[in-house]
């Protein structure tokens, strides 16, 4: 009682406490916006990251994309794997530039995880589409396009190939780090929404100007801010996320109004506010 006799009797205390419970009690009223599930290198959790198994397990789990990293191997093949080297996701050596799909199809790319996957392959983007085209959606991330001869062509000429069976271009997004990638992934496939990854921010010239190639920006979660949000939206960007780990993220980026949510694994549905 003698606390609240001392604010009360002070002004400007008693407006800084009044503020701070209306911001408090209007962040935790925001409503949490419902946002796309992007299983980060397959469900990567639960299995060994960029393997059929860990794509297998998003479907399984409900998520609405998968995320995959492409790289090339020397004959110039597609591969799905995040690293440049074979080294931590499998029982090789060697960059993936260097060996062929032949040696890379030899090499255990599950052991690492758990022995239960030790007859997982690395996968080429081939066979990913082959399996989960149009099962469910797929998120892929050129790594390094810009070192790599014709990446992005060879993307995009693989990509009419599946269209021209049958696959909706909807169900495809691409992006990379790389912006002049982006822009020519554009040009040659307009039909697929490309997007940019930032880990770095954006001003709002480069941010309008990226606009006319670029349908998405995936925003590293420590960047994102309700400004950042509302200067994307403005030019009418999807915002994604990445890498979500922390449960308690999940719902600050559902505040924030974020279009996807990049994890590793699932939101655990605990809350009742939650309306995913
Ligand atoms: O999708 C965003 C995220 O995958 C980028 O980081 O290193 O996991 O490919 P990284
Ligand atoms: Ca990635």
């Amino acid at each position: 009682m003698r606390v609240l006799g001392f604010i009360t009797k002070r002004p400007i205390i008693l407006s800084l406490v009044l503020g701070l419970i209306v911001s408090s009690l209007s962040y935790f009223f925001q409503p949490l916006f419902p946002y796309h599930s992007i299983a980060h290198r397959g469900a990567s959790a639960y299995a060994p990251e960029n393997t059929m198994a860990s794509f297998q397990k998003a479907v399984a789990l409900g998520f609405d994309f998968i995320e995959l990293d492409i790289r090339m191997s020397k004959d110039q093949e597609l591969i799905v794997i995040h690293d440049a080297d074979v080294k931590r996701t499998t029982n090789g050596e060697g960059f993936v530039r260097d060996l062929t799909v032949d040696e890379l199809k030899q090499l255990d790319a599950g052991s690492w995880f758990h022995p239960n996957y030790s007859s997982e392959k690395i996968p080429l983007l081939s066979e990913v589409l082959d399996t989960f085209g149009g099962k469910i959606n797929l998120l892929i991330e050129m790594k390094f396009p810009e070192n790599e001869t014709n990446m992005t062509e060879k993307l995009a000429h693989t990509l009419y190939e599946y269209f021209e069976q049958g696959l909706d271009p909807s169900t495809v997004k691409v992006q990379s780090f790389h912006i002049f990638e982006i822009k020519k992934f554009h040009q040659l496939c307009p039909e697929v929404s490309a997007g940019i990854l930032l880990s770095k921010p954006l001003d709002m010239f480069h941010l309008a100007s990226y606009r006319s190639f670029a349908s998405f920006l995936a925003v590293h979660y420590r960047l994102l801010s309700k400004s950042l949000v509302n200067q994307a939206l403005f030019f009418d960007y999807e915002i994604y996320t990445w890498t979500i780990q922390d449960q308690p993220l999940f719902t600050v980026m559902q505040k924030l109004g974020v279009h996807g949510i990049i994890s590793n694994q699932e939101k655990k549905k605990t809350s009742k506010f939650t309306v995913d």
